[in-house]
C-alpha cells in the first residue's frame, strides 16, 4: 500500500469533525491526495446502513454486524483503492469505535469483534488513530448545545465512560498507533497536539 490510512476517534461530542477538515488542508498543503470519509457510511450503501445503526432499535450484535457490514463495503470500494493510488485516507471513527461501542459501550464479546475484524479488514490497519479523549460530561454538555441525540447520543454518562474506556485500553495494546489528544482544550489547543503528532511522524 503506497498511501497513508489515518483514523479520527472519540466519544461523541469531543470534538473530532472540527479538526479533521483542517487536518486535510495540512496535507493538502503538503501536496497529498485526501480521500476525507467517515464511518459508519462512506458509500452509498454504507450511508444507508448508517441510517439504520443510528436510528433502528436493535440489539448490541446486529449492530455490529451492521457496522461491520458498512466497512466492508467502504474498505473494499473506497479506502483500498485510494491506499492503492498512494492517497492520504482521512476517517472519521474505523474499528477501533466498533471495540469501544460496541463492545466496552454495549457489552459485546471482544472475541466476537476481533473475528468480524479479521474477516473484513484482515491486515488493513490504520498507520495513525488521533484518539481525541474528553469526559463524557464535556462531551455531553457540547452535544446539547450542537444536535439532535441519535441512538448513541442518548446514552447515559455511564455508557460514554465505558466507550472512554475501551479506547483506552485500545491505545493501551496499541501505543505506536493511537495518540491521544486532550480535547477538553481550546480547539486552538488542540490544533497545536494534532501538528505535533502529525509532525512527529514522517509522511
Ligand atoms: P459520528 O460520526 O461521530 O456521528 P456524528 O458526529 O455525525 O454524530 O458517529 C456516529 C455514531 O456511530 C457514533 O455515535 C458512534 C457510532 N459507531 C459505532 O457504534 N460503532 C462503529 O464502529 C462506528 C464506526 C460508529
Amino acid at each position: 500500500m503506497k498511501g497513508r490510512f489515518i483514523t479520527f476517534e472519540g466519544i461523541d461530542g469531543a470534538g473530532k469533525s472540527t479538526h479533521i477538515e483542517a487536518v486535510a488542508e495540512q496535507f493538502r498543503a503538503l501536496g497529498h491526495t485526501i480521500v476525507l470519509t467517515r464511518e459508519p457510511g462512506g458509500t452509498p450503501l454504507a450511508e444507508k446502513l448508517r441510517e439504520l445503526i443510528l436510528h433502528m432499535p436493535m440489539d448490541a450484535l446486529t449492530e455490529a454486524l451492521l457496522v461491520f457490514g458498512a466497512r466492508r463495503d467502504h474498505v473494499s470500494t473506497v479506502i483500498l483503492p485510494a491506499l492503492a493510488r498512494g492517497d492520504t485516507v482521512l476517517c472519521d471513527r474505523f474499528t477501533d469505535a466498533s471495540f469501544a461501542y460496541q463492545g466496552s459501550g454495549r457489552g459485546l464479546s471482544i472475541d466476537v469483534l476481533l473475528q468480524l475484524e479479521a474477516l473484513v479488514h484482515g491486515s488493513l490497519h490504520p498507520d495513525l488513530t488521533l484518539w481525541f479523549d474528553v469526559s463524557p460530561a464535556i462531551a455531553a454538555q457540547r452535544r446539547a448545545a450542537a444536535r439532535e441525540a441519535d441512538r448513541f447520543e442518548q446514552q447515559d454518562l455511564a455508557f460514554f465512560e465505558r466507550v472512554r474506556e475501551g479506547y483506552r485500553t485500545r491505545m493501551s495494546a496499541d501505543p505506536g498507533r493511537i495518540v491521544r489528544l486532550d480535547s477538553s482544550m481550546p480547539p486552538g489547543d488542540v490544533s497545536a497536539q494534532i501538528s505535533a503528532a502529525l509532525e512527529s511522524r514522517r509522511w
